[in-house]
């Protein structure tokens, strides 16, 4: 077997580990639920050797629907401690799904992207078929996501978490959330310094060494605004308000500008139009995406949706508009300068999820500095489309390079390329496939 193949063969080995029938986990261990955008880019990664399992991913993800539309970013397990007992209860939304236990927010909606890369694989009578299948579910999804989630019609849909990004740690909302949003009793033991107490507590910090995952302050603020969440029952309206903590975030809505496009490519194929309504967003979204644009910094940024007022931290997010693809080339140019910039977004072993001359950054804080492998796979599929052929190339070589030598690990240090985080990570080895096929 050569190198390349067994690669590849390691790699479908972690994805196996991680099965767990109808779905894969992210890690073994440490994410024992089902993710939204983790299946998708395993799918992603299954589809070159497994369609049907990379169509089940995705199939299982939509028996999570809410009535609402919305797919939720977690589908847990049905044992006593992950399903019914979860923090989560999200039975008490009228929406929620019967029979399927859920998280009560969504994540970056990759859903799109994944159908169509497993049609990729498909012929055209089955790529249709395919489609026709799960087109109801997809166009609801986006539909709910303005309709719950753009309720002043700006064309930019709002999170209220930031585990709903993805990038749960990410430098704007941690300093957003200190800002206006902080419990008191989280003040008060960030200001006496009692979370040194709690730490020996947390099941993460037990796997894995406390500097890889976030910190005792920021784990509580995540957990407190679930419990926020929880408290209106999942409730848009009765959360926007009570609680004005809410942000445009810009790499989420790279994401959704995205699927847009890729929404409106499955139409095509399978002859079927969208509403007219859902059409004029899709369009406006595209053009809002340009008011993230600073013109000053030549950055995109996240936007509080409240004050309109853009959160000025060079982050991973400052990129995604490169995927989102509807930005010029003269815009998307002054992104890839900085990603040619070692003090920005260009150290050795790139795409740093914070900017390294941010004050945020640390090289292996979780969402404040480390290179992960789906952002890196969203920015050259971006660079592949705006002709960056050279960029592309790059970071693909550099990511799969990282992985080669370090493992399948959830994320690396930019500066040295080492593996942190969990080991036998599921979209590190679906995307490994993924890149080491394109
Ligand atoms: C963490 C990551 C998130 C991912 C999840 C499961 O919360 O920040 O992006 O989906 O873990 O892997």
């Amino acid at each position: 077997m050569d190198e390349s193949s067994d690669f590849v063969e390691r790699a479908k080995q972690v994805l196996l580990t991680n099965d767990r029938g109808t779905f894969t986990v992210p890690a073994a261990g440490l994410y024992p639920h089902q993710w939204l955008w983790d299946s998708c880019f395993i799918a992603i990664g299954t589809r070159h050797y497994n369609i049907e399992k990379a169509q089940t991913e995705i199939e299982r993800l939509l028996k999570g629907q809410w009535a609402n539309g919305m797919l939720p970013h977690m589908i847990l397990g049905t044992s006593h401690i992950t399903g019914r007992n979860s923090i989560w209860r999200s039975w008490l939304n009228p929406n929620s799904p019967d029979g399927v236990v859920t998280s009560g927010i969504t994540q970056p909606p990759v859903i799109a992207e994944a159908v169509v890369r497993i049609g990729a694989k498909m012929k055209i009578p089955e790529r249709r078929s395919w489609y026709q299948t799960v087109f109801p579910a997809l166009v609801r999804y986006h539909e709910w996501l303005y309709s719950e989630r753009d309720p002043h019609k700006e064309g930019l849909v709002l999170q209220i978490h930031p585990w709903e990004t993805g990038l749960d740690n990410t430098p704007p909302w941690m300093s957003e959330i200190h800002q206006h949003s902080l419990p008191l009793w989280i003040n008060i033991i960030e200001k006496t310094h009692l979370d040194v107490l709690i730490t020996p507590f947390r099941r993460d910090t037990h796997r894995l060494p406390a500097e890889q995952r976030l910190n005792t302050i920021e784990a509580l603020v995540l957990y407190s605004t679930q419990r926020r969440l929880r408290r209106k029952n999942y409730d848009i309206n009765r959360i926007l308000a009570h609680s004005l903590f809410a942000i445009e975030d810009v790499s989420f809505n790279s994401v959704f500008v995205r699927a847009n496009t890729l929404l409106r490519e499955i139409a095509k194929t399978i002859r079927k139009d969208l509403p007219a309504e859902l059409l004029d967003n899709m369009k406006k979204s595209e053009e809002a995406l340009e008011q993230l644009w600073y013109p000053y910094s030549g950055q995109y940024y996240s936007r509080n949706f409240v004050t309109h007022k853009l959160l000025k931290e060079p982050t991973i997010g400052t990129l995604m508009p490169l995927y989102a693809g509807t930005i010029t080339h003269e815009r998307a140019k002054k992104l890839v300068t900085m990603l040619e910039n070692e003090n920005l977004f260009g150290p050795n072993y790139p795409v740093p999820s914070t900017a390294v001359n941010s004050a945020w950054f640390k090289p292996t804080g979780y969402w404040q500095g480390p290179s992960w492998v789906n952002t890196n796979w969203l920015i050259i599929d971006g660079l592949r489309r705006y002709n960056f052929e050279d960029h592309a190339e790059a970071l693909k070589e550099t990511t799969l390079e990282m992985i080669r030598s370090g493992g399948f690990y959830e994320y690396f240090n930019p500066l040295t390329g080492q593996p942190a985080g969990a080991p036998d990570f599921s979209w590190t080895a679906a995307l490994a496939i993924d890149l080491s096929k394109s």
